[in-house]
């Protein structure tokens, strides 16, 4: 049996941090990866302020010492002063990934002008891939559905966890061996 995939899953927010609101957006990211990964995993989550040294410990933290193969985050992403997650991500990188961020605003303005107000990206960290998404719940479905084919192939690339998806959703691609 394959090991379980330990996901990071980090809901950057002011208000949700301090419980003036209800997070929707870090359940709605469990409830996507639920439904499309059919291989094991197990959720490790985070509420977080939109602090850039917060979220460049907890991105650390969840790569270095949980050993998540892939950290999802939500938030924090647009032009706002507090918006600082992409600085955040790219501050730990190792390598920076961004086509995720190019398809992701990509697909996302064919539904919403708005798209282009959001600076997501994503990076290599260790053998972890780090991925932002924006904070709109309906969001994380629209952006997610565009990269996920990649990201089982790209944590194979990082010697992670076989990711196996259910192909009525999402089909991994993983090119052939020569
Ligand atoms: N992308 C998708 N797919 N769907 C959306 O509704 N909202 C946009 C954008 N990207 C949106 C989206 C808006 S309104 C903003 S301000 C930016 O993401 C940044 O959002 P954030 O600061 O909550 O991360």
């Amino acid at each position: 049996m394959s090991e379980s995939a330990k996901i990071g899953i980090v809901t950057v927010s002011d208000r949700a941090s301090r419980g003036e609101y209800i997070d929707r957006g870090g359940p709605a990211i469990e409830t996507y990866l639920n439904k499309v990964l059919t291989s094991a995993w197990q959720p490790y989550t985070q509420i977080i302020e939109d602090e850039q040294a917060v979220i460049e410990e907890t991105l650390i933290d969840m790569v270095d010492r949980q050993h998540c193969c892939l950290v999802i985050t939500t938030g924090g992403t647009g032009p706002a002063e507090r918006d600082r997650t992409p600085e955040a991500t790219e501050r730990v990188a190792d390598k920076l990934m961004p086509g995720f961020g190019e398809l992701m605003r990509k697909v996302s303005l064919e539904k919403v002008a708005t798209a282009i107000l959001s600076r997501q990206t994503a990076c290599i960290r260790k053998n972890a891939l780090i991925i932002n998404l924006p904070g709109q719940p309906k969001a994380i479905s629209e952006c997610l559905d565009a990269v996920f084919p990649a990201i089982p192939y790209c944590i194979d690339l990082l010697k992670g966890p076989f990711l196996e998806t259910d192909e009525e959703h999402i089909v991994a691609f993983r090119p052939k061996k020569k």
